[in-house]
């Protein structure tokens, strides 16, 4: 996978971004895919109030994870005027004739989280994704100790995530680059056998259908006895599902090693109560202002590009990503990439409570601050 990227640099520029002259009957559209994750329902709760802050009328849809909904939706933006869409695609193939009716009406799209595989995609802000994967993979090389294994042989499965979301592939290379020479070395053992993304992917990222088929692989394969030492999943929706049947369908007693990522409440309560081993946590409100100062350049007329990044002056790490996403062949949509961070029952004072993003309430769980 590509993955180089043009400029990481530590944001701290003097220089703040000039504000365009006025907001003042602007109008932007922000699509979602669903309201039943919880990430998702943060996403629009952001976006929404800073472009609200920031003088904007704000239309917020979510489409029920249903593709033709989201196209609809997208429609019905685009005839109320929107100057600008933040999507956030279900489908990133399954928008090209919404994203040609936003390009005829000369309307902006800045893609949000995940990409749109269409050359209308003006701008892509999310994390980088690849380093999403690598941290989980990385998280299961240093707990195991992989590099000093010697003979011993790890029990590891693969859940991915949705097929239709560009991001799932990212997380999984990301995560499979990093554990393969383990794997080629023996160290770690697939039992399954099942390591193609398409085999581990799970549709709609749905925390059902990601428990049923870590049912079935329990069922098949560690019937005997044998144990599991590694379920790597891309994220926590996956990751809940997995722990799940781990609980009702595992009979080893080893404490298995279970990744996930967005650092969701349900989740947290895991990783706190030592069923979930690490989550990746990515602060979704930075993710909503380097949009909205994305979007408020673009509607300026300003340029967007490597500079841009130097007169934000954002208190964050983001890079400017000129190589990795492609919309087409040969064609790749400028990016903004946020940074992740590890989260383990160790650290989340650090890197959850203490910047702000959440509290710890009586019960001892970790909630987010809205
Ligand atoms: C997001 C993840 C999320 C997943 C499921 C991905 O596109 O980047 O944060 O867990 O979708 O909603």
């Amino acid at each position: 996978m590509k993955k180089s990227l043009v400029v990481m640099a530590a944001l701290m520029a003097a220089t703040v971004m000039a504000v365009p002259a006025s907001a003042e009957g602007e109008k932007v559209g922000i699509s979602m895919p669903t309201q039943s994750l919880e990430r998702w329902n943060r996403d629009g709760a952001y976006l929404k109030e800073q472009f609200e802050e920031a003088g904007y009328e704000v239309e917020l849809t979510y489409s029920d994870n249903d593709q033709q909904k989201q196209v609809n939706d997208i429609q019905n933006l685009i005839s109320d005027g929107v100057n600008l869409l933040v999507v956030s695609a279900i489908d990133g193939q399954a928008l090209n004739t919404v994203m040609d009716e936003a390009v005829e009406a000369n309307i902006p799209v800045i893609a949000y989280d995940r990409l749109i595989m269409h050359d209308g995609s003006t701008y892509y802000v999310s994390f980088d994704n690849y380093t999403v994967g690598v941290l989980q993979g990385q998280y299961v090389v240093d707990t195991l100790d992989l590099e000093n294994a010697g003979d011993k042989v790890y029990n590891i499965e693969f859940t991915a995530g949705d097929p239709a979301d560009n991001n799932a592939g990212f997380f999984f290379n990301g995560a499979f680059d990093t554990l393969k020479p383990y794997i080629d070395a023996g160290t770690l053992n697939v039992v399954s056998g099942q390591t193609d993304f398409d085999t581990v992917a799970t549709a709609q990222w749905d925390t059902q259908t990601a428990m049923e088929r870590m049912q079935n692989i329990l069922g098949s394969y560690y019937a005997d006895g044998t144990q599991l030492d590694v379920a790597l999943c891309s994220n926590d929706s996956t990751a809940m599902g997995v722990t799940q049947a781990i609980e009702s369908d595992y009979a080893g007693d080893n404490t298995v090693i279970i990744t996930g990522q967005d650092a969701d409440e349900a989740n947290l309560k895991n990783i706190v109560d030592g069923k979930q081993s690490m989550s990746v946590y990515k602060a979704l409100a930075n993710e909503a202002i380097v949009t909205l100062d994305v979007a408020k350049a673009i509607l300026a007329g300003e340029t967007v590009d490597e500079s841009f990044i130097e007169s934000a002056g954002w208190e964050f790490d983001c890079a400017y990503d000129v190589e990795s996403y492609e919309t087409t062949p040969g064609h790749v949509c400028p990016s903004f990439l946020l940074v992740p961070n590890v989260v383990t029952a160790d650290n989340i004072e650090e890197v959850l409570v203490a910047p702000g993003y959440y509290e710890q309430h009586d019960d001892g769980y970790y909630y987010a601050v809205q």
